[in-house]
């Protein structure tokens, strides 16, 4: 059997999915691949838990239910995530920390820092991806370390291992698609069920699928960061999230909602990148159109130059679905490092 040995970053939803799925795939992680995933520590804002032989990572839930900040896990140390991920030894440094669109940080300097100290980036944090980009892969082919972020994209629909894994031969022209669970489940709400904005948006916070602010999600930000990132790593722009125009879905009324319904439309927050014009507005979809997906799922089409349109769909957000990135991430970089 073999070993990875993970330093986990950012405990809050994302983080304690992850723990939570490797409970659950231990086992079959054995038994498939003979990998062990071990877990060295793990960092939120308090502090860090650290334990070379494997955090309990039962045990660290309960500290978050009960405690709420790692700090109170056994022997954890005031230690924060960037020093931990400098001293510690491990192999790969999953990082999810909630996303930063104006600076990036902290989540940009954790990655940065863990390829410099030769580890692999695992992170569904979509912000310093959306600024650094560039910096970011440059800096994991220099130290020869891999760079992964399925998770940070339309949650468990996996559009980045599609097209760069399944559809290597292919170019990718534009996408075209719904890149926010959130938003997307509340104009499904307003639409079938004439609910406000306001109230479906506490219904999002409260399933876990909007981002800490979530201005992030109704302001088109978090669509703009997926649409960049996957202008980045699908269809080779250089872009940043200073390139995206962007308009949220605050301005979308019930009365605009009705008049699309008779139309046979319905309206989405639609993100769209296509000769290197990448672009997040309220659109209306066709009844009919394969774009139009409800509540928290996502969808993307994708334009290669061979293979003409693919769909893909999947949900966009969630605490246990979006780390079925994470993990096939991981078992990736397993796998190629063998
Ligand atoms: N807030 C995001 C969404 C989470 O609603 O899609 C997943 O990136």
């Amino acid at each position: 059997m073999e070993e990875l040995k993970v330093q986990l970053v950012g405990f809050g939803v994302i983080g304690q999915g992850f723990a939570k799925v490797l409970l659950r795939k231990q086992n079959m992680l054995t038994e498939k691949y003979g990998l062990k995933i071990k877990v060295v520590s793990i960092s939120d804002i308090s502090g860090t838990a650290i334990d070379e032989k494997g955090i309990d990572l039962k045990k660290a839930l309960k500290v978050m239910e009960e405690k709420r900040a790692i700090i109170h896990y056994p022997n954890a140390k005031e230690i924060k995530a960037i020093e931990a991920i400098e001293s510690l030894d491990a192999d790969v440094v999953v990082e999810a920390t909630p996303s930063n669109i104006k600076t990036g940080e902290p989540g940009l300097s954790h990655m940065l820092k863990a390829m410099e100290n030769g580890k692999h980036v695992v992170t569904s944090n979509k912000g310093p991806l959306a600024l650094k980009f560039k910096e970011l892969k440059e800096t994991a082919e220099k130290n020869n370390v891999e760079f992964r972020f399925e998770a940070s994209v339309g949650g468990a629909m996996p559009i980045i291992n599609l097209a760069r894994e399944t559809l290597p031969g292919d170019k990718i022209l534009a996408i075209q698609g719904i890149l926010n669970g959130t938003t997307n489940y509340i104009l499904t709400r307003m639409t079938k069920e004439e609910i406000p904005l306001d109230i479906v948006l506490k219904e999002a916070q409260e399933m876990g699928i909007a981002e800490t602010d979530p201005i992030y999600d109704i302001e088109g930000i978090d669509t703009a960061s997926k649409l960049v990132i996957l202008a980045n790593a699908l269809l080779g722009i250089n872009a940043t999230y200073k390139d995206v125009k962007v308009e949220g879905i605050r301005r979308i009324t019930p009365e605009a909602i009705r008049l699309a319904k008779k139309d046979n439309q319905v309206i989405k927050l639609i993100g769209e990148v296509r000769n290197s014009k990448i672009e997040v507005a309220p659109r209306l979809v066709p009844e009919n159109h394969p774009l139009n997906v409800d509540g928290v799922l996502n969808v993307a089409m994708l334009e290669c130059d061979i293979a003409g349109k693919i769909t893909i769909i999947g949900k966009g957000a969630g605490a246990i679905e979006t780390n079925s990135a994470i993990l096939s991430d991981i078992i990736n970089i397993w796998r190629n490092c063998r």
